[in-house]
């Protein structure tokens, strides 16, 4: 289990989230929590879970994403004997938490239906097992994570309002990396350390040109992606100090505001074609562009529908 201690960063930013964090660990308020993926959203609820009151109580961390629309409610609320052929007495992943902390992982991808029936089980703190008319309590602090923005998700009806508002007590935004590189250095130093331990290497550090490298890179998958470029490149050198050859960059991305404009402008109209069905009318409506405007920039972008 991770601590605060290992939410490593010097940048405004993250100390700000990590406050926030530490905040959340004298209630038991739901706490919602925003970042991309690889950004330390999962780090950050099982921090605030062991500096909780309820650190000896189980925390559990579920992917909304890993459950079929038709076990929602057995796997989550449980099963009765005999409520459907077959069925064995099971409890579900609530009275298995109880008294802890529940991580539910990209809840928007959790069917829409059952994210009703999950706001009304969270605010009665009681639920019903599939097949049995026993009302049981249950104590179960939430806290929930999305990888995309929560306002799109309300929109495009992947994310209910009313959960949302729910969930939403303590809201914990973790800025992407590329908005925060003066983390870098640490977290790669840090890297560095945790991975000569476990591959029980000899690195010795990092050149100055390779960090640099480093630096100047993007990172869709944050944090994880850069955790993952050092433990490769610890895996191929073994010893020594490692050298911008010996790390797995491919792009080397130019670092000039027009470049990252384009490149999010890019990442943004393909978000709004797949919410609009890849419909381009209603895009460029969506996206509050005339309808030539984005077909420009789709040719521009190279996306192809
Ligand atoms: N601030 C951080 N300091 C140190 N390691 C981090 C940090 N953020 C992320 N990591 C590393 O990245 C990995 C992925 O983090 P995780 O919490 O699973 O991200 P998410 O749930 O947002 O996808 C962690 O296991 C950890 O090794
Ligand atoms: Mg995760």
């Amino acid at each position: 289990m991770y601590c605060f201690n290992d939410i490593l960063g010097v940048s405004d930013e993250i100390n700000k989230v990590k406050a926030i964090g530490m905040m959340a660990c004298q209630t038991s308020s739901p706490v919602f929590i925003y970042g991309e993926t690889g950004t330390g959203k999962e780090m950050m609820a099982q921090a605030i879970h062991c500096k909780s009151i309820r650190y000896k109580k189980p925390f559990v961390a579920q992917n909304c994403s890993a459950i079929p629309e038709n076990l929602l409610e057995s796997t989550f609320f449980g099963v009765s004997k005999g409520s459907f052929t077959g069925a064995v007495e099971a409890e579900g992943i609530f009275e298995a938490v109880q008294g802890g902390t529940l991580y539910l992982d990209e809840l928007n991808s959790m069917d829409i239906s059952f994210q009703g029936k999950l706001l009304r089980v969270i605010q009665e703190g009681e639920l019903r097992r599939l097949g049995e008319n026993k009302i049981r309590k249950v104590d179960v602090r939430i806290i929930a994570s999305v990888s995309e923005d929560p306002e799109i998700l309300i929109k495009t009806n992947r994310l209910r309002k009313d959960l949302y508002y729910r969930l939403n007590v303590i809201r914990i935004d973790i800025p992407a990396l590329d908005e925060r590189k003066e983390d870098i250095p640490l977290l790669v130093n840090s890297f560095i350390s945790k991975h000569n331990l476990k591959l029980q290497a000899n690195i010795d550090g990092i050149t100055e040109e390779a960090l640099k490298a480093i630096m100047k890179k993007t990172y869709d998958g944050n944090v994880r992606e850069l955790e993952h470029l050092i433990e490769g490149a610890i895996i191929l050198k073994q010893k020594g100090i490692i050298d911008s050859c010996d790390l797995n960059i491919k792009e080397n991305l130019n670092t000039s505001l027009k470049c990252r404009l384009e490149i999010m402008e890019k990442k943004y109209i393909k978000e709004a074609l797949i919410i609009c069905d890849y419909n381009v009318s209603r895009a460029s409506v969506f996206l509050d562009i005339p309808r030539q405007t984005l077909q420009y920039k789709m040719k521009k972008h190279k996306i192809m529908l």
